[in-house]
């Protein structure tokens, strides 16, 4: 009997898929500062051409260059694992699928778009990369994929996962990256938070503003600021995962999904597994698709779909999300990569035009979750991921009690071999569930930018 379904190099996927051509209205435009439509250039000095392009395009197809593929096929097609033993532990009658991202580099789906981002940087001529990081899988991706094209690479780490995550700071410096923890001194965005709050944790808000500040101030215009999430191109760059699910279902002699489920925190985990089935579903498709976010920094479930900054300081363009405004600081919860305000436009244009189930869930359930995935399917996932358990538990048992057969299909972002500390907390009995009061939401939410059309 099948339980896991790999495939060939030759069937690695050889374009992306954008969502942009296919999602039924029209997306909103990102906005300068200034409130009119942001003009491609207007990046320049952010990203490359071929990376602008991609963010603003709606051809339905990309190319993934050869010099990606080959780099990529060191650990892809990712294996799609059937969770038999979860299944049993369960006693469902759902057949649980999950596709495991874990075995890159770096430990999670995050070298998918690194790779890319720092070959196209490559190209153009970039010596340096800077970027952010929460709980550290994309620092540490991008420092990867910056080795492999001989780049620099420096990272601005939320200063809570940087001291609960000592390692993700040694692998960065191990592929040659220098890991710096945000707020820093470096910035003036990092000062002007350190002089208001000495201790502030850091979020990832935060850490994009010291970011892209640092990029900007090199006027040789040789270094260059790249994202983890949330843009159009990192999307598109994911959907490599959810190209490779379809075949692999068919493996399994499986049609398609019934429900689909990944975490979200800027949403790029979710898009690659999720948009080539939501192309399905456009074209007619039955499928439940379901993001999960924290409880605690509940974007999609409770913030409002607007124009607002990507960053704290207000230093990006203005982008059409569902948010909780720039300026929210999450508790520090230990999925420190679902910390962030907003959500990627593709992912918000879905929810809100009625594509998308999203749900949120406390850090409790999905500890005692990722438990029971860790002793059933061996595998320790990290506390973003452990989210996406969270639910395909809630749904499998729900499949239980309605005697329904159905396929659910998960995304199995990273492993949580460096995330320990907040198993260990979760044994020691030191977790606690973080809630959001109705007055934090709306303090949070008057700070959105009054620029741009309503939504
Ligand atoms: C393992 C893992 N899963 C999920 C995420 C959330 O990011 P995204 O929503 O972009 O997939 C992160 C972010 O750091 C992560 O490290």
């Amino acid at each position: 009997m099948r339980v896991s379904a790999t495939l060939p190099d030759s069937e690695l996927p050889r374009q992306w898929y954008n969502l942009a051509a296919d999602i039924p209205h029209a997306l909103f435009p990102p906005l300068a500062p200034d409130g009119s439509v942001l003009r491609p250039e207007q990046l320049s000095a952010l990203f490359p051409e071929t990376l602008i392009e991609q963010e603003a395009s709606s051809q339905r197809w990309i190319d993934i260059p050869e010099e990606v593929l080959e780099i990529l096929a060191r650990w892809r097609p990712t294996p799609l694992v059937r969770a038999r033993n979860l299944e049993r532990l369960l006693n469902t009658p759902a057949r649980i699928y999950y596709k495991n991202e874990s075995v890159s580099p770096a430990g999670s789906h995050k070298p998918n778009t690194a790779v890319p981002q720092a070959y196209y940087n490559k190209l153009a001529g970039t010596k340096r990369l800077t970027t952010e990081t929460g709980a550290g899988q994309w620092g540490s991706a991008l420092s990867f994929a910056s080795a492999q094209f001989g780049l620099e690479c420096q990272v601005f780490m939320v200063r809570s996962s940087y001291d609960k995550k000592p390692y993700r700071k040694v692998m960065m410096q191990t592929w040659g990256a220098s890991c710096v923890p945000s707020p820093s001194p470096r910035t003036r965005a990092g000062r002007k938070i350190l002089e208001a709050q000495p201790d502030s944790p850091g979020s990832l808000g935060i850490a994009i503003s010291e970011a892209v500040e640092a990029a900007l101030e090199d006027s040789s215009g040789k270094t260059h600021y790249a994202l983890g999430s949330v843009l159009n191109h990192v999307m598109l760059h994911q959907t490599i995962i959810g190209l490779e699910a379809k075949r692999q279902l068919a493996l399994f002699g499986e049609r398609a999904p019934d429900t689909i489920v990944a975490c979200v925190g800027g949403g790029s985990n979710f898009a690659g597994l999720s948009f080539p089935f939501i192309k399905e579903k456009i074209d007619g498709a039955d499928i439940d698709i379901v993001p999960v976010e924290p409880a605690s920094c509940p974007s999609i479930t409770r913030g409002l779909y607007a124009y607002d900054f990507g960053d704290t300081a207000g230093m990006t363009p203005l982008l059409p999300m569902y948010t909780l405004g720039h300026t929210f600081m999450p508790s520090p919860n230990h999925a420190g990569g679902l910390r962030y305000h907003g959500m990627a436009p593709l992912v918000s244009a879905a929810a809100k035009q009625g594509l998308l189930r999203p749900q949120s869930i406390s850090q409790v359930e999905c500890f005692s979750a990722a438990v029971q995935f860790a002793r059933s399917e061996g595998i320790i996932v990290a506390p973003e991921t452990s989210h996406a358990v969270a639910q395909v538990i809630r749904e499998a048992v729900r499949a239980r009690e309605e005697k329904r057969e159905k396929v659910i299909l998960f995304g199995l972002s990273g492993h949580g071999l460096l995330d320990l500390q907040g198993y260990a907390e979760y044994f020691a009995g030191d977790i606690a569930n973080m809630s959001l009061s109705e007055d934090e939401l709306n303090a949070s939410l008057a700070s959105l930018p009054k620029v741009g059309p309503a939504l």
